[in-house]
This record gives C-alpha cells, sequence and structure tokens, in this order.
C-alpha cells in the first residue's frame, strides 16, 4: 500500500469502526433515556382581530399524547403538571392520548389527583384520541376527565366569557371526537356557533383540518403525531400515523384555519424520541 502502511490503514479503519459504533450506540441511548425525557415549552402568539380586547394577553396551555406507560412515567407527568401550573395560564387543553393501553395501565388512580392539581380560571378542556377510545378506554378516560374537572368536548361547544365579565365578550372552544375510533361530527358540533366570534376547535388528529376549514373555525389545536416521533437529519419523519400526514408539526395556515400540532410529551410503538423534543405549548392571544 503506497504512502500509508498496512497496519495504519487498518488502525484507521478500526478508528472509523469504532466511532460510528460509538456515535449509533451515542443515538440511540440519547434517542431511548435522553430526549423523551425532555421537555420544550413552545410560544405562540396567535392575532386575529375577531379575539376580543378583553381576551388580550390570555394565554392556553395545550398538552397532547402523554400515553402513560412504563415509558412516560407518573414521575416524568408530574414534572408536567407542575411545569403547566408554573406558565399561569387561563385556560389549559389536552388534546388526547391520555394512556397509551388504558385496560393495562398499572397507576391509574394516580392519574386524577395530578389532573385535579391543573390551575386555570377560564377552564380546563379535552377531547377524545384514538388510544382513550382503544382498550376499552372510552369510559376510563371520561371518569378520569371529569373527577379532574376536566370538560370533556365530544362533539360539543362552550362559549367562554371572562370571570369579571364586564363587556359581554366570549370566545368558544369547541372539541370533535376522535377520527380513528370515535364519531366525529362537524356539522352537530358547531351548529350553533356564531361565525364572527373567535373560536378554536380541538381535534386529535392535525389532518382533520381539511374538513375543519370549511366551517368558520379560527384556530385548530392538535396533537397525534408526536412530531414524528424519531426524525433524520435531511430526511425528517421517518413515520406519521394516519390523519397526521400532510400536517405533523407546528404552525400551518390552511384556508382561514390557524392550525397548531403539538409534537406531545410520550412515546408509543417504540419508546425513543429523536430530533422531536417533547412539548408543551404557551399560547397567547393578542386582539387587533
Ligand atoms: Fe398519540
Amino acid at each position: 500500500m503506497k504512502g500509508i502502511s498496512r497496519r495504519q490503514f487498518l488502525k484507521g479503519f478500526l478508528g472509523l469502526l469504532l466511532t460510528s459504533i460509538g456515535g449509533t450506540v451515542g443515538g440511540y441511548s440519547y434517542a431511548k433515556y435522553i430526549e423523551p425525557r425532555r421537555l420544550a415549552i413552545s410560544k405562540q402568539t396567535i392575532e386575529h382581530e375577531q379575539i376580543p380586547a378583553s381576551f388580550h394577553e390570555v394565554k392556553i396551555v395545550q398538552f397532547s399524547d402523554t400515553h402513560l406507560s412504563d415509558f412516560f412515567t407518573i414521575e416524568q407527568f408530574k414534572k408536567v403538571i407542575d411545569t403547566i401550573n408554573s406558565l399561569k395560564p387561563h385556560m389549559i387543553v389536552f388534546t388526547g392520548d391520555l394512556i397509551d393501553e388504558p385496560n393495562r395501565y398499572s397507576h391509574i388512580n394516580e392519574i386524577v389527583p395530578l389532573l385535579k392539581k391543573l390551575n386555570a380560571p377560564l377552564g380546563k378542556f379535552a377531547i377524545y384520541g384514538n388510544h382513550d377510545h382503544g382498550g376499552y378506554g372510552t369510559d376510563i378516560y371520561r371518569n378520569i376527565l371529569e373527577l379532574s374537572n376536566f370538560h370533556l368536548l365530544r362533539n360539543e361547544t362552550k362559549k367562554i366569557t371572562l370571570i369579571d365579565d364586564t363587556d359581554g365578550s366570549y370566545i368558544y372552544i369547541a372539541g370533535i371526537d376522535d377520527l380513528m375510533l370515535g364519531r366525529p361530527n362537524w356539522n352537530e358540533t358547531l351548529q350553533n356557533m356564531e361565525e364572527n366570534a373567535f373560536s378554536i376547535l380541538l381535534v386529535h388528529e392535525p389532518d382533520a383540518v381539511n374538513r375543519t376549514q370549511q366551517f368558520s373555525i379560527n384556530l385548530q389545536l392538535s396533537g397525534h403525531s408526536h412530531g414524528g416521533q424519531i426524525k433524520l437529519p435531511f430526511i425528517g419523519a421517518l413515520y406519521t400515523p394516519p390523519f397526521a400526514e400532510q400536517y405533523y408539526e407546528g404552525l400551518y395556515q390552511v384556508g382561514k384555519t390557524t392550525l397548531y400540532v403539538n409534537r406531545g410529551l410520550g412515546t408509543t410503538r417504540v419508546p425513543y424520541r429523536f430530533l422531536s423534543v417533547p412539548e408543551i405549548t404557551l399560547f397567547t392571544l393578542k386582539s387587533k
């Protein structure tokens, strides 16, 4: 071998091999033990002419897809609850998939005391995700949320007024049942909503926005995608679930509807996250 001895070549080759093994093991450990335990707070401003002046600076926290299991533990959930309360939101919304397998989860009694601790003077709202209906979860999930003072919006709309309702202004919050295992119904849910009032719609699956944008909904909040859960540089998400194929992370404008897709907190199918850090979103409303 010219200019480089056989010994040097073998040494170089071995070095490269060890670096790539190290990189793979390091990447694997990071995706299994580090990234799933991280927590990012994404801040978003929602400015719209239909937001009443009295709702200016109202703060809404969205959390999603906790998938409580051996891989997203009660300890991690406690940290999420404390973090949300530290943001002092006026409203809290949960966009589905609380427990990974509701009928097999052994810490079910520890959930209500934690969800109950969440504070939001304008209310706490939730919708069904596919995992909340799956595994005979429909009733389990409803009971947990009702005992925790959440309004479970299953094809339902609520009018939100301020506590010191001085000018009689309001916004709407609505929730659609899960697309995959529930009975979603936009017409029934939105029939009494006034078009000129600011409205927020919670739907677990983000691609539902293609239907939502046919109605006068200003903001749709979704989860379901886990932001892809595992992403590769330059390639992106390796897999996105059904109904999260078109929209899977962050902010989009679809017709007149603004869509936000939260990356969620837990994991499903495989207990890894890579380039998709668990997320809590803090929205601040701004009136124009
Ligand atoms: Fe999920």
